[in-house]
């Protein structure tokens, strides 16, 4: 049975991202990935699906193991990530870590990170932006990728938010390390994002896409 995230769907460049993770992974083994802020799966399933194994962190219980949200419809039953693992058959794929990735970062490497607006939550100001990029790339193997995407201040709410910089603090980082070997780091145009849960209206934000290549230990 296939299941479904209340977060929508994945992009299609998702897709071609997991392709290019088959490709870079040694032949005959599973690609390992780790998702950091998972939510309810919108990026896990799709990865679990296609044989990786999948390691996936959110402090969010609810979206986790499931209880109510809201979306524009009111409080909506969120089924959570586990359930739709096991629905799915699953299980043997999935680990799913209730926790914060700063103070339970993973403790083996894997052949791709991933994370997606999880580093700019307002939970995570007690940290500096370097220090929590530092930490997820420190979860990727040497050749292994890392594909984050991150918010620019364009919305009221992220401009002056240490943690949401603009667009040249992240080609800074990563051109500065010559750990990192950078495959791509788009600025988008703000787009507007169609209602879903946790932000019940249609709204604009701004997007940057990044992946490196981890070139040594
Ligand atoms: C923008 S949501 C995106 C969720 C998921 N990437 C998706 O699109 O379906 C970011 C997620 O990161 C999680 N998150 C934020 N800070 C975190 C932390 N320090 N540790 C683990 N999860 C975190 C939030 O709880 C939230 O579920």
């Amino acid at each position: 049975m296939k299941t479904s995230s209340l977060w929508g769907t994945p992009q299609s460049r998702y897709y071609r991202l997991l392709q290019r993770i088959e490709e870079n992974t040694p032949a005959g083994q599973p690609p390992t990935m780790a998702v950091i802020g998972c939510a309810d799966g919108k990026y896990v399933l799709p990865a679990a699906r296609r044989g990786f194994k999948v390691w996936a962190i959110d402090i969010d219980e609810v979206a986790l193991f499931g209880g109510y949200k809201k979306d524009l419809t009111g409080e909506v039953l969120m089924p959570g990530l586990a359930s739709r693992v096991k629905a799915e058959g699953l299980e043997d794929l999935v680990e799913v870590v209730h926790g914060d990735f700063m103070a339970a970062p993973p403790q083996q490497k894997f052949d791709a990170v991933f994370t997606s607006g999880a580093l700019q939550y307002s939970n995570n100001l007690e940290h500096s932006l370097e220090q929590m990029v530092t930490e997820v790339g420190a979860c990727v193997k040497p050749g292994g990728l890392l594909y984050i995407d991150y918010m620019l201040p364009y919305e009221e709410k992220y401009q002056g938010r240490a943690i949401c910089p603009e667009a040249p603090w992240w080609k800074e980082y990563f051109t500065s390390r010559p750990v990192w070997e950078v495959k791509h780091n788009r600025v988008m145009p703000p787009t507007l994002d169609k209602a879903h849960v946790e932000y019940p209206v249609d709204h604009y934000h701004q997007w940057g896409h990044l992946l490196a290549r981890r070139t040594a230990a």
